[in-house]
């Protein structure tokens, strides 16, 4: 009978617990994901209590705070603190979000935080995202045409065909739809996965874009596009609250109408 057993490092171990000084009244508990590729120990989950009259409203600054005044040696990425450059992309309390969006106060009880799951991790809360960006990059994001643009101005487009770019161009590249996708999970060599392909959707849809023939020839894969089986995390998940199901249920047709 076959047995299957876990590689020993994947058991996440319990970490070490660091409480709030004395006197502090409004503690809250945050549970975070820690690993290091380099000392060769399991994950481990380290629980820090905090005192929110220390640091600001937002996950992302109770897990600032974490860092400069707790424990210098946690990892994880962050810009803009505002929802715009989508780096501080996590799995908090069960669900991929950005931790500079998510208000402590929205979640009950400890704060759980995870990397974006299914992805190989660099340390502690930084995953590797190497290869969804260049599934990214292989949808040619930017403009191509053939025919020159105007000598005196850009190329224009109708307010209508402007429009249609709304729900597309908001898409800040964080990873939480693709990472909450289960068809990503298992065939993310060769899927795209929906952040990828609402980016493509995005071009194909540009009315000064004049490669939509090739955009669709690329997609035109068993796996490229055609994994997607409307399971809609995707949706439920996007920080932004874009569909890319939608997107991606919208090449599916421009593939039917090109072929009839
Ligand atoms: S569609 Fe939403 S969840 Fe997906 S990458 Fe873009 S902003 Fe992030
Ligand atoms: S709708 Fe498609 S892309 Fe979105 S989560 Fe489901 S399978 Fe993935
Ligand atoms: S820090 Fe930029 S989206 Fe959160």
């Amino acid at each position: 009978m076959a047995e299957f057993s876990l590689p020993k490092n994947s058991r996440v171990m319990p970490g070490k617990t660091v409480s709030a000084a004395n006197g502090a009244k409004r503690k809250r508990t945050f549970r975070v994901y820690r690993y290091d590729p380099d000392n060769g120990d399991n994950p481990r989950v380290d629980s820090y209590e905090i005192d929110l009259d220390k640091c600001g409203p937002m996950v992302l600054d109770a897990i600032i705070y974490i860092k400069n005044e707790v424990d210098p040696t946690l990892a994880f990425r962050r810009s803009c603190r505002e929802g715009i450059c989508g780096s501080c992309a996590m799995n908090i309390d069960g669900t991929n979000t950005l931790a500079c969006t998510k208000a402590t106060e929205s979640i009950k009880g400890d704060v759980k935080i995870y990397p974006l799951p299914h992805m190989p991790v660099h340390k502690d809360l930084v995953p590797d995202l190497k290869h969804f960006y260049a599934q990214y990059a292989s949808v040619k994001p930017w403009l191509q045409a053939e025919s020159p643009p105007p000598p005196d101005r850009e190329r224009l487009q109708s307010k209508e065909d402007r429009e249609k770019l709304d729900g597309l161009y908001e898409c800040i590249l964080c990873a939480c739809c693709s990472t909450s996708c289960p068809s990503y999970w298992w065939n993310g060599d060769r899927y795209l996965g929906p952040a990828a392909l609402l980016q493509a959707y995005r071009w194909l849809v540009d009315s000064r874009d004049e490669a939509t023939g090739e955009r669709l020839d690329e997609l035109e894969d068993p796996f490229k596009l055609y994994r997607c089986h409307t399971i809609m995390n995707c949706a439920r998940t996007c920080p932004k609250g874009l569909n890319p199901a939608e997107a991606i249920a919208n090449i599916k047709k421009m593939m039917v109408t090109r072929t009839l």
